[in-house]
């Protein structure tokens, strides 16, 4: 039998779990106050909703989906990204007809894309994103990227690099697109096969290629900066107007297309810049969507979100070396010695709990001295010891673990007692 774990996965064993349940606890905090609210989609969906939703031109969907038919013979594939399955939802839900517009909504889950495993990359990870539907304001552009660069820094991050651009509107991504069909077309029998078939089909994501990235004419390709119309141009000073005004240090990068076809207008990427931090900088993507809810059915229904995988983010949080005080004290650890006693800390242990505390105890049998010394390894602020003798006299000995002071409480006010001490 294969005991191993599929490559590109990882356990996530209880000591990370600390970090992530933090973690996942500071980003809901930050996201509540731009008031997103969560939704939750299945894990897998049909596959032309990738297909799609995020193109099928993309490397996404012709080589890292997890795809597989069911036993019904429906082609299914485990979510590669959340946003198509969001506007799936949007759509189906009629979501456009709820009162409060715009829409603004988060998730939180595994996602799946057959990638090259490597430091950050992962074939299963947890992306958090959010979609906000509903609203062509540019200022939702910037409050979105906002809440990322607001959750990095929630989590102690200091080594960020915003990286902006525009696509432009359709008009604009028409007029660009002829462009890099001209550029590419005399010598696209330069560059792969995925490309060729680009160029016609999708010539922007020539540029987004892995394999021919240091080609002379990639760095020569027209910049879409230079083929916006008056809107598209009008739209993107207003969303760099209003990072100014919020603070949000940012790069213009014409070359930062994403990797993903529903796209248009604003897109950006946040990197880490921290010293040491591997090969892939990108933290976060996301960008401008107008357009993609039409796509599903749906009525002209602007779009804008963006999503960060927590492995990453915890690669980054290991590079800046940031530090975190987990609230993992135990109050009470009890030390029972003999059969009654043992008998006793069940209840006791009950009562404790049903009451706020945490409590724990010793189930493996052992002496007094490896009993403490669990209570220790645990982190007890109080070590409670039950004996044959105290249980006769109706009384127990509480150490606190601080000061070593230990002191007699009686079994009947034993929790009124211990109450006051945490008030
Ligand atoms: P994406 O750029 O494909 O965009 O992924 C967003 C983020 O997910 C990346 O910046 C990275 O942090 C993380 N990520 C992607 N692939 C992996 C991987 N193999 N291992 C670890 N982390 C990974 C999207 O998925 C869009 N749905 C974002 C979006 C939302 N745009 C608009 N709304």
């Amino acid at each position: 039998m294969n005991v191993q774990i599929p490559r590109g996965t990882q356990d996530i064993l209880p000591e990370q779990a600390r970090l992530w349940q933090w973690i996942e606890n500071k980003v809901k905090e930050v996201t509540k106050k731009y008031r997103y609210e969560e939704i939750r989609t299945p894990i897998f969906e049909h596959t032309e909703i990738f297909a799609r939703g995020v193109g099928d031109t993309t490397d996404i969907v012709q080589k890292e989906m997890y795809s597989f038919q069911d036993r019904g013979g429906r082609d299914l594939t485990l979510r590669p990204e959340g946003t198509a399955s969001v506007v799936r939802s949007f759509v189906e839900n009629k979501m456009f007809g709820y009162p409060n517009q715009p829409i603004k909504l988060y998730y939180m889950g595994p996602m799946f894309r057959y990638e090259r495993p490597q430091s950050g990359r992962y074939r299963q990870f947890v992306q958090f994103g959010v979609e906000a539907l509903g609203s062509a304001d540019p200022a939702i552009d910037a409050e979105v990227i906002a809440l990322a660069m607001d959750i990095y820094k929630s989590v102690g991050l200091k080594n960020l690099n915003l990286v902006i651009n525009s696509l432009g509107d359709k008009e604009s991504r028409l007029e660009h697109r002829e462009a890099l069909i001209n550029h590419f077309k005399p010598r696209i029998g330069e560059f792969c096969k995925d490309c060729q078939s680009r160029l016609e089909k999708n010539p922007l994501r020539i540029l987004d290629c892995k394999v021919d990235r240091d080609h002379e004419l990639m760095e020569t390709a027209p910049s879409i900066l230079d083929y916006l119309n008056d809107d598209s141009k009008e739209y993107f000073a207003k969303v760099q107007q209003y990072l100014d005004g919020l603070g949000i240090e940012y790069t213009v990068d014409s070359t930062l297309v994403r990797g993903l076809d529903y796209y248009n207008q604003t897109t950006f990427e946040i990197m880490s810049s921290a010293p040491g931090f591997g090969a892939i900088t990108t933290l976060c993507g996301g960008g401008r969507y107008n357009g993609l809810v039409e796509e599903f059915g749906g009525p002209e229904t602007p779009g804008i979100g963006f999503a960060l995988s927590i492995e990453r983010l915890i690669a980054a949080m290991e590079a800046e070396n940031v530090q975190v005080d987990f609230d993992d004290q135990l109050d009470f650890y009890i030390v029972a010695l003999g059969d009654a006693a043992k008998d006793y800390s069940v209840k006791l242990l009950a009562d404790l709990r049903n009451n706020g505390f945490t409590a724990d105890r010793d189930y493996q049998d052992r002496k007094m001295k490896a009993q403490m010394k669990s209570a220790n390894r645990l982190n007890a602020n109080y070590v409670v010891i039950i004996g044959e003798d105290e249980l006769e006299k109706g009384e127990v000995q509480v150490k606190n673990m601080q000061s070593g002071e230990q002191e007699e409480v009686k079994l009947s006010e034993f929790i009124d007692v211990v109450k006051q001490w945490f008030n």
